[in-house]
């Protein structure tokens, strides 16, 4: 397999057939700068009429002055433990469901796992009629007890998109093999296995990446050598419509000579105004979904490549909703990487190079968009980048030295990094506790509804492999960060889940009900809502985080308004914290619609 996986690596390069096109100019072109649709206008359902009415007519508690009182402080750097010791696969892609169990995902053509599937079943092999596989190469993973499941996949996802559908299911596409144009998908439900409709997806999509969309349907970028985007409505009905991008082919390393592809796995986020930022390798544009047009290029990002091989992370920062109706500042964050030419440099000269360190933010609706760019304490490749219900950010997993591939990375990142968007440059980074255990290739993390990080994956070679550096990891982490320290416990607030709203309306007041002993105001408080993202190659596909102002705090409920549209929050599941004065509760799932 891994001859295999070699020759198709160097194909791509046959494809490039010597073509040196002049780099600067070819990938830098004109930018577009003409249109640039700026903020859509954000409706916020009149709350400040009723917010005030309300306000007036009832008593508030003890700390309703106004200004709000100071975040605790903490000097715990976090700590790691071991959830389970052996979860019978490498979680290549990971997916939270709001059943609270993690879905597990690899690649089912690379031999056992560890674990069979149950009741000593087997299934064929496709394309091998004689054969059949024992072994499972999915999991349902009980976030709670560590219990696992072993989970049927028909499909080969190894490196398909996924995402949390509006209805809850995981809807994984794409993959290789039979896969590659799959849609599977599991339910959450009890006992239930994939369902999987083949060759429904219009190309093969290997290494894409999806987003979810303000109606909650999903947006499909790029594959290897496809230079194409296409929909997949949430009623799952095929063909989807399929738009070639130009650019994906432009961004493709494959044609500039020492240099690998650099582009696979691209960054896709949806903007406040439904536009789309994509950036592929070291450009990023904005795609309108309603005309399928390129209707800006913004700056190229200085420093590096950016996706698959190039491994980096991006991320859309914290979206702060206020009751103002003020527009919505979108930021997006990018952060680590290597060199173009580092996988190249790798295979040719058996030189491996050092990771990026460097992080851009863009504002993408601004006219005069720049990257600013900012370093981070050490080099990351093939990380991962968290939200977390503070609206800070976890950067975690990865190697500094390297690219992705199997063999290709060493000297693991083991220090996950807390980054804090509002402080000042050189203020945002905090190195916390480093774990023990290597996360490089093919590993992943999810955040949970207490706040801890399941870390999961890790497979620097084709099969299970527990001999020699960096064997397969089938080890299952809990992160805890600085916001759990114990001693913040006095200070944390707890949902009461049963006379609390989980089903929210866009634009529409609903209220959270909390026990806390401390006095405090509605200016104490936010409440952030976290899309659980479906994670695999450092890339967290439709993570957003919302954050939001409480309108009022009156005998132990929290009112707020919900996120306006479907632009801000597509539709369906998110996890609720309270957060008080920095220190997070535990979530609760809410749905949006
Ligand atoms: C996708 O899978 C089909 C069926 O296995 C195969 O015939 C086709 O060559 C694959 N395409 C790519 C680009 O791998
Ligand atoms: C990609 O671009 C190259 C030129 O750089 C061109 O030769 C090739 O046909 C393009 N491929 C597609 C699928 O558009």
């Amino acid at each position: 397999m891994a001859i295999l996986l070699k020759s198709l690596f160097f194909l791509s390069l046959l494809f490039v057939s010597g073509s040196a096109f002049p780099f600067i100019g070819g990938l830098l072109g004109d930018a577009d700068k003409t249109v640039d649709q700026g903020f859509g206008t954000v409706a916020n359902g009149g709350a400040d009429d009723d917010a005030t009415s309300d306000t007036n007519n009832q008593i508030p508690d003890d700390d309703n002055t106004g200004v709000a009182q100071p975040d605790f402080q903490t000097n715990f750097l976090g700590n790691w433990m071991i959830h389970n010791p052996n979860a019978g696969v490498s979680s290549m892609h990971l997916q939270l469901l709001p059943t609270n169990k993690a879905i597990m995902t690899d690649a089912t053509n690379l031999g056992p796992s560890a674990i069979k599937l149950a009741d000593g079943k087997c299934l064929p092999v496709p394309g091998a009629p004689r054969l059949v596989d024992c072994w499972a190469h999915a999991v349902e993973y009980d976030i709670d007890t560590a219990e696992v499941r072993p989970l049927e996949v028909l499909s080969n996802p190894w490196c398909s998109a996924g995402g949390l559908t509006v209805d809850g299911s995981l809807i994984s596409v794409g993959g290789t093999e039979e896969g590659n144009r799959s849609v599977r998908i599991l339910k959450p439900c009890q006992g239930c296995d994939f369902m999987d409709q083949q060759a429904v997806v219009s190309s093969p999509r290997w290494y894409s990446s999806q987003e979810k969309l303000e109606d909650g349907s999903f947006i499909i970028f790029g594959g290897r050598r496809e230079y194409s985007y296409e929909y997949v409505q949430s009623s799952l009905t095929f063909p989807q419509r399929r738009v070639p991008l130009l650019f994906l082919n432009e961004t493709d390393d494959d044609k500039i000579v020492n240099a690998y592809e650099n582009n696979l796995y691209p960054f896709v986020h949806l903007l406040p105004d439904g536009t789309i930022f994509l950036l592929a390798n070291r450009r990023a544009v904005i795609i309108s979904t309603e005309t399928d047009t390129i209707v800006r290029e913004l700056p190229r990002m200085p420093g590096g490549s950016r996706n698959y091989p190039a491994s980096g992370m991006s991320a859309l920062l914290p979206l702060k909703i206020s009751n103002d109706g003020a527009p919505v500042q979108a930021e997006v964050m990018v952060c680590g990487g290597a060199k173009p030419e580092a996988a190249w440099t790798l295979d040719k000269k058996k030189q491996m190079l050092l990771a990026l360190t460097d992080c851009g933010r863009i504002t993408p609706s601004d006219p005069n968009a720049f990257w600013a760019m900012e370093n981070m304490p050490s080099r990351r490749v093939m990380g991962d980048l968290l939200l977390l219900p503070t609206a800070q950010a976890l950067i975690l997993n990865g190697a500094m030295q390297g690219v992705a591939g199997w063999r290709l990375a060493d000297s693991p990142n083991l220090t996950p990094l807390l980054y804090t968007p509002e402080n000042k440059v050189k203020e945002r980074f905090q190195s916390l506790s480093p774990s023990t255990i290597a996360r490089m290739y093919h590993s992943s993390a999810a955040l949970l509804p207490d706040g801890t990080i399941l870390v999961a994956g890790s497979n620097s070679h084709p099969k299970y492999t527990f001999t020699g550096p960096f064997p397969t990891e089938l080890r299952v982490e809990k992160f805890s960060p600085p916001y759990l320290d114990p001693v913040l416990d006095a200070h944390r607030p707890l949902i009461s889940e049963d006379t609390s709203d989980k089903t929210l309306a866009y634009g529409e007041k609903f209220s959270v009900a909390i026990e806390l002993e401390d006095a405090a105001g509605a200016q104490d408080f936010k409440l952030t809502m976290l899309h659980p993202p479906f994670t695999t190659h450092g890339y967290s596909q439709s993570q957003r985080l919302l954050v939001l102002e409480p309108v009022s705090y009156v005998n132990g409920v929290i009112t707020a308004v919900a996120p306006p549209s479907g632009k801000l929050a597509p539709p369906g599941y998110y996890i609720l914290y309270v957060v008080h004065r920095g220190v997070p509760s535990r979530g609760m799932w809410v749905q949006i619609a």
